[in-house]
């Protein structure tokens, strides 16, 4: 038996989808932990391009059980909509179970998260606008509506009632907005309810057959280290707790049962939303632009361009110690294939003050500055090499500095979006 957590070490987007799939092929089981459908993995297999939002990356093989447990949210109709579209291509989902302790998504968190991004002005988080945050609000202040109420028709229906009253108060009263249809609502939440109704479970106990029949576990982070609600740059963060230690709590195991953790770090930064981005190109003609337009960075789920940087080593450092990470996995290096001057930060200052740490308060952050060093590029199509030793030696170097400022071993390194073009250095599982 062996478990491997593989999550994204910077702001999201780093291909962890790629990386999940790539060792999804020796796993038995992949299991979502946190977040919902704000998350979007676009993982390639054959030249096909599967977007997921919330269905573990396992879902793409046949024969691995896909977990969705009780830290993340469920959006019922966009859950039900991927399964569908994955028929559609042929893939069935039959091998997915959901926590009956995962929190649902209803339109209302929705709306609320849409009004009060509105109401935020300036100020705003820029959300995915998914719900995500309202429904983990409802979680924590213990009115939230669980899928086990939602297989339970009377007890979904009173607790509707009871939460609706209360959100359309709000709607309305606060934001004057229009309210919410009791019966229309309930009619689609129970419509939804039947059909999910075939892949509720108990997915503790599910974890813990898996785990006593020595199986081998891949736990699927979502969003990242730096949107974590705890640890991330609060409040331009996400409202649950992507990093390693809620694989455990977000899907019902103990802390034992973790054997490796994995952090995906693309060979530059991105983020969407708003925050602090120490590395950030604003450019609109000069390398930042160049990588964005490369990369296509822009949002699976919400079309938003990216805001681009070059790699923050000095966050990687953190990152490896909140997480406890073994190894890096390092996606989109090809992205810089053409860039002739590659920049990498490896550390923080404020004037002449080296920081040792990562500062909490955003005023602080906002006077840090980046210690940036130089690399010379490698000008060359790298996407085509399979093995370590053959990448240029000025990539080599380039990836040698993020182990050495981030103090994690590197694992694997991706050149390209499809499941070949991989370099592994470390076999996990
Ligand atoms: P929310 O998770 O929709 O509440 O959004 C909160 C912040 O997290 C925003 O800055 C989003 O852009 C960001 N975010 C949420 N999910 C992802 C993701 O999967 N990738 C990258 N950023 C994300």
């Amino acid at each position: 038996m062996s478990s491997v957590v593989v999550l994204g070490a910077q702001w999201g987007d780093e291909g962890k989808g790629k990386i999940v799939d790539y060792l999804a092929q020796k796993a038995d089981a992949v299991v979502r932990y946190s977040g919902g459908s704000n998350a979007g993995h676009t993982v390639v297999v054959n030249n096909i391009n599967y977007k997921l939002r919330l269905l573990p990356s396992g879902v793409l093989f046949n024969d691995k059980t896909n977990v969705l447990g009780n830290g993340v949210v469920i959006n019922p109709g966009v859950v039900l909509a991927e399964i569908a579209g994955m028929k559609e291509k042929g893939i069935d989902c039959s091998n997915l179970v959901i926590s009956d302790r995962a929190h649902v998504v209803l339109p209302y968190h929705q709306r609320l998260d849409e009004l009060q991004e509105e109401a935020l002005g300036n100020h705003k988080i820029g959300t995915t606008k998914g719900g995500i945050g309202p429904c983990y609000m409802d979680k924590v202040a213990r009115v939230g509506i669980r899928i086990c109420d939602l297989m339970e028709p009377e007890t979904f229906a009173d607790k509707l009632k009871v939460n609706l009253e209360a959100k359309n108060a709000i709607i309305t009263k606060i934001y004057g907005a229009e309210p919410f249809d009791y019966d229309t609502v309930l009619k689609e939440y129970l419509a939804y309810a039947e059909e999910l109704r075939p892949y509720v479970a108990d997915t503790g106990v599910v974890m813990d057959e898996l785990f006593s029949a020595g199986k081998n576990v891949l736990f699927e982070g979502a969003q990242a280290t730096f949107l974590d609600i705890d640890h991330g740059t609060y409040p331009y963060v996400t409202s649950s707790n992507p990093t390693a230690g809620n694989a455990c709590t977000g899907s019902g195991v103990g802390p034992r049962f973790i054997d490796h953790v994995v952090g995906v770090v693309k060979a530059y930064t991105t983020r969407v939303g708003e925050g602090p981005f120490i590395t950030e190109l604003l450019d609109t003609d000069g390398p930042g632009n160049q990588i964005r337009e490369t990369g296509h960075e822009y949002g699976t789920v919400t079309g938003r361009p990216r805001r681009c940087g070059w790699l923050d080593a000095f966050m990687l450092r953190y990152s490896a110690r909140l997480n406890s990470l073994d190894y890096l996995a390092i996606t989109r290096l090809d992205i810089l294939d053409q860039m002739p001057k590659i920049k990498m930060c490896v550390g923080y200052k404020i004037g002449d003050e080296v920081l040792k740490r990562i500062p909490a308060s955003l005023n602080v952050l906002a006077k840090v500055e980046p210690i940036f060093e130089e690399f010379d590029g490698w000008m060359t199509d790298i996407s085509g090499i399979r093995n370590y030793d053959e990448l240029p030696e000025n990539a080599k170097k380039y990836l040698a500095k993020i182990s050495d400022v981030s103090g994690v071993e590197l694992g694997i390194i991706s050149v390209g979006p499809n499941r070949e073009q991989t370099i592994v250095l470390k076999e996990l599982l």
